[in-house]
């Protein structure tokens, strides 16, 4: 796969699965603009990705995907691929959650059975769960409307989401753990008729 003359954008390009996905996209010759809400983990990413650009955007203000879109085109040309990958895990109930999966992990290892119960349904609240929501739903939504209105136009492009909710997370989202699973890409959805 050689994408020269390509150019990328990936929502939450700052760290894990969006940062090493920003750096394979550059690795195979694509201009990469990096996405996130973190505008230092953006920067970083961006020198990771060569001649990437970092663009500080909020995928729950459809506004600011927008501007992020004629930002990038304005700098790298008409975008290529848009990757839906920004995401939480649940804000302050996961906070509650992840040192309860810690403890989990760590009574596997002794003895191979769970006593800790996760319980997070119960301690996510109505605005942690608006929160996940939006990032999730409206960022995506956001994020694809905004590359579709570019790349119809043009009849090229493709658009990828890799978001998925926090009640499937089966072990806390550590940096560790998400830098080993920083290996793994988002699987390519093609959106274009064909
Ligand atoms: N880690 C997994 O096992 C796994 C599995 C399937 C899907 N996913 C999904 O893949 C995506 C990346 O997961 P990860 O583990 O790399 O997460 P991560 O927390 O390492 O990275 C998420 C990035 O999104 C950014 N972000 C958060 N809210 C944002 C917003 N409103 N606007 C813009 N950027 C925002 C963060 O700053 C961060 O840089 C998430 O959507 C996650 O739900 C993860």
């Amino acid at each position: 796969m050689r994408l020269d003359g390509k150019v990328a954008a990936v929502t939450g390009g700052g760290s894990g699965i969006g940062e090493a996905t920003c750096v394979r996209l550059a690795e195979e010759g694509a201009r990469v603009a990096v996405l996130d809400i973190d505008e230092g983990a953006a920067a970083l990413t961006a020198k990771l990705a060569g001649e990437g650009v970092a663009i500080v955007c909020d995928v729950t203000d459809s506004g600011a995907v927008d501007a992020a879109l004629e930002r990038l085109e304005a700098e790298l040309g008409p975008v290529d691929i848009w990757v839906n990958n920004a995401g939480i895990a649940g804000g302050e109930a996961s906070d509650n959650t992840n040192p309860r999966a810690e403890a989990q992990l760590a009574e596997l290892a002794e003895s191979g059975a769970i006593r800790t119960p996760l319980e997070g349904l119960v301690r996510m609240s109505d605005e942690d769960w608006r929160r996940m929501l939006s990032v999730h739903l409206d960022g995506t939504f956001y994020g694809t409307r905004a590359a579709a209105r570019s790349m119809a136009a043009r009849e090229t492009g493709r658009s990828s989401t890799s978001p998925r909710s926090a009640g499937s997370r089966a072990a806390p989202a550590t940096r560790t753990t998400r830098r080993r699973r920083a290996g793994s890409s988002p699987s390519p959805a093609p959106w274009r008729r064909s």
